[in-house]
């Protein structure tokens, strides 16, 4: 449970949580409020956490579409990779991501003693964006360090010289490798996203480098982390409840509900900013022109106005609770995707498995204001 964000959403639904101007928004209505209105509420308030104005480095993922608020902008350029990400393209990767699944099972249960996170939650979604970008498969493990400290530059304060120097270090990195690989298929394009970016046309132009290297950084930075998270929480609670996993392993068809329940429990996007573009009142509280607002969709997720008893995980609710992928125009692009990474890792998982249990009481968060997951999971795999 998070029983500061129940006092929250009691007593102080819209609350200055730090006088340099952020507030925290716990209450659905007030959430999905905010995200319907994105000239009111900017994106712009992501960049407090994706590129602190002491992080020394500009974030490349600030050019990316998840910052825009302009419709047509934003359209146009989401526009060119929808189709990656819509049913068909989808159809096609399903027996990909089966395959992947598959022997990713074979190797949690030669083992048993198992960090789940390490070796089934991060290679299952690495190796989807991985074969969706076309990028080489040694560099998987990699990919999780880059997006780990990327996002952890959002707790940072100006003091903290060694998160940022690494932060520094893996956007140089990032940069470096993806330059790489730009000019490789700008040479000898292939059947992937970069390719396909690198063909498209806005109105007769093609992408500047700058929107390329956006997209890049966001894809795989909001592509991977958060589905590592979906799969490491699923795993979690099935070990912490073995009568859900006996219903799930009796019938496949509850997977989907499950997923979603595990999505309103815990949202791996934690929280989500915006910024005031004009004097304004939410719930009744007066919001000066440059309000910073953390929009808790945890809290807004367990909202009892929204949700009966929402601390309590129950496979019986009626989804989906659609806001743990945010709502309106940045309507997260992965969404069908994560869906059906988790539902397949399940659905192969789950036959061959009796038993998940915890190894260990103590539990590594990550750091982020916004994603939030364990960094390992320790767990016994059981036949
Ligand atoms: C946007 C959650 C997986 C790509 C978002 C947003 C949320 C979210 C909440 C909206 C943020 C905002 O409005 O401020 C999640 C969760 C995932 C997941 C919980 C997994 C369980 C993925 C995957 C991809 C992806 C697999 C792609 C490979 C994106 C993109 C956006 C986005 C590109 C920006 C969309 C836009 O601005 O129009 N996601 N995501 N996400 N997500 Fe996801």
């Amino acid at each position: 449970p998070y029983p500061f964000y129940a006092e929250l959403r009691r007593d102080s639904p819209v609350a200055q949580v730090d006088p340099g101007g952020l507030w925290a928004v716990s209450r659905y209505e007030d959430i999905l409020g905010a995200l319907k209105n994105p000239k009111l509420f900017s994106s712009a308030g992501l960049r407090l956490a994706a590129e602190p104005p002491w992080a020394g480095r500009p974030n490349p993922m600030s050019a990316s579409i998840i910052f825009m608020d302009d419709p047509k902008q934003h359209g146009r350029l989401r526009g060119l990779i929808n189709r990656a990400f819509g049913p068909t393209a989808l159809a096609r990767l399903e027996p990909r991501i089966r395959a992947v699944a598959e022997e990713l099972t074979t190797r949690v249960l030669s083992r048993r003693q198992v960090d789940f996170v390490e070796d089934f939650a991060l290679p299952l979604p690495a190796s989807v964006i991985g074969t969706l970008m076309g990028l080489e498969p040694e560099l998987y493990p990699r990919f999780k360090q880059w997006s780990d400290d990327i996002v952890a530059v959002s707790v940072t304060q100006p003091g903290d010289t060694e998160l940022l120097a690494q932060y520094r270090r893996t956007v140089d990195e990032m940069e470096q490798y993806l330059s790489e690989v730009i000019a490789r298929r700008r040479k000898t394009p292939g059947d992937d996203m970069v390719s396909d970016l690198l063909s498209s046309r806005i109105e007769g132009e093609a992408l500047t480098d700058k929107d390329l290297m956006g997209f890049l950084f966001l894809l795989l930075v909001a592509g991977l982390e958060t589905t590592v998270h979906l799969l490491g929480n699923s795993a979690r609670l099935l070990a912490e409840h073995p009568d859900v996993l006996a219903r799930l392993r009796a019938d496949r068809a509850l997977i989907p509900a499950f997923l979603e329940e595990v999505l309103r429990f815990e949202p791996p996007v934690h929280s989500t900013m915006r910024l005031c573009t004009e004097d304004t009142t939410l719930a009744g509280v007066s919001l000066p022109r440059g309000s910073v607002l953390a929009l808790l969709l945890a809290s807004g997720l367990r909202d009892e106005r929204y949700c009966a008893d929402g601390d309590r995980f129950s496979l019986d609710r009626k989804g989906p609770h659609n806001m743990a992928f945010g709502h309106g125009m940045h309507f997260c692009l992965g969404a069908a995707l994560a869906r059906m990474e988790g539902r397949v890792a399940l659905e192969v998982l789950l036959p061959q498995c009796s038993a998940l249990a915890r190894r260990s009481e103590a539990l590594e968060w990550n750091l982020s204001m916004t994603v939030r997951g364990v960094r390992a999971l320790p767990l016994e795999v059981r036949p």
